[in-house]
């Protein structure tokens, strides 16, 4: 099915694709950056999952940022959507027989460390798989990676001194630290939220950690940003709606947008 889908796409696009770039929510604008753009929708691709969240067009955009070649996806798929742990992670393994090396992951999601303000964009340093689920569940396929891939240095650190050294240029305080992946689709309770503080938790959201540890399988290396979209359940008193997560995606689209094709033209 990989095959399949990457074959099909193959025969619409130039060679191969060195960087990937995984869009979240209300951060697809990026794409629009893509000079000569080639826009691939995820319904015409064989065998490929179709995103349904709000936020997400489901489109691949293909083109030059920063003077590189990228891949974009405008859109990604979720576990909550009922597509298993393989498919959530299918769009990685197809980008990987497009030659990406290097993948982006963005994601926008709730503030559990009390010093980040909405608004806030958070390298991600680590993550902690909460999904009580793993997409290389299953019969290990040998051509995409091993049977136990080290998570070890799951975000590159070469990828992540060039993001801090972007931020830098920018004059942006760039905050550090570890997302915390949950299924979805409801939001955390806030006794979740205090437990996930206690272990070790910054950021939490419902996508990211099985692109990752996929990208990994297949020994790509990874930067991801979270966007703090709203601070996490019971910290501040209201209720969560993803309507808040996508308006604070568009305000602060430029901004990240800025910083991802920074790195890009860094690496
Ligand atoms: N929790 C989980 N996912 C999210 C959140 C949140 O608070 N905000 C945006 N995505």
């Amino acid at each position: 099915m990989v095959e399949k889908a990457a074959e099909f796409i193959k025969s619409k696009i130039d060679g191969d694709y060195e960087i990937g770039i995984i869009c979240g929510s209300g951060l697809g604008g990026l794409c629009d950056k893509v000079e000569n753009p080639v826009y691939i929708n995820y319904a015409d691709i064989p065998w490929f999952p179709v995103s349904t969240a709000p936020g997400h067009i489901g489109r691949f955009v293909f083109g030059v940022l920063s003077g590189k070649k990228v891949v974009c996806m405008q859109g990604r798929v979720h576990y909550y959507e009922g597509y298993s742990p393989e498919s959530v992670v299918m769009p990685v393994r197809v980008m990987k027989l497009l030659g990406v090396k290097k993948l982006i992951v963005t994601n926008a999601a709730g503030g559990i460390n009390e010093s980040f303000n909405v608004g806030d964009i958070m390298l991600i340093s680590d993550h902690i798989n909460f999904t009580g689920t793993n997409p290389l569940i299953g019969k290990n396929d040998d051509r995409f990676g091993v049977r136990f891939p080290d998570m070890s240095f799951a975000y590159s650190s070469i990828l992540r001194e060039t993001a801090i050294k972007c931020a830098e240029k920018m004059e942006l305080s760039l905050r550090e630290g570890v997302y915390i992946g949950c299924s979805g689709p409801s939001y955390e309770t806030p006794a979740e939220i205090r437990a996930f503080r206690t272990l070790g938790a910054d950021t939490v959201g419902m996508s990211t950690v099985m692109e990752v540890i996929a990208a990994n399988h297949c020994k790509m290396e990874v930067l991801g940003f979270s966007l703090v979209a709203n601070k996490a359940a019971g910290m501040s008193g209201n209720r969560l709606t993803e309507q808040e997560v996508i308006d604070i995606g568009k305000q602060k689209a430029t901004v990240m947008q800025k910083l991802v094709s920074l790195v890009v033209g860094e690496i």
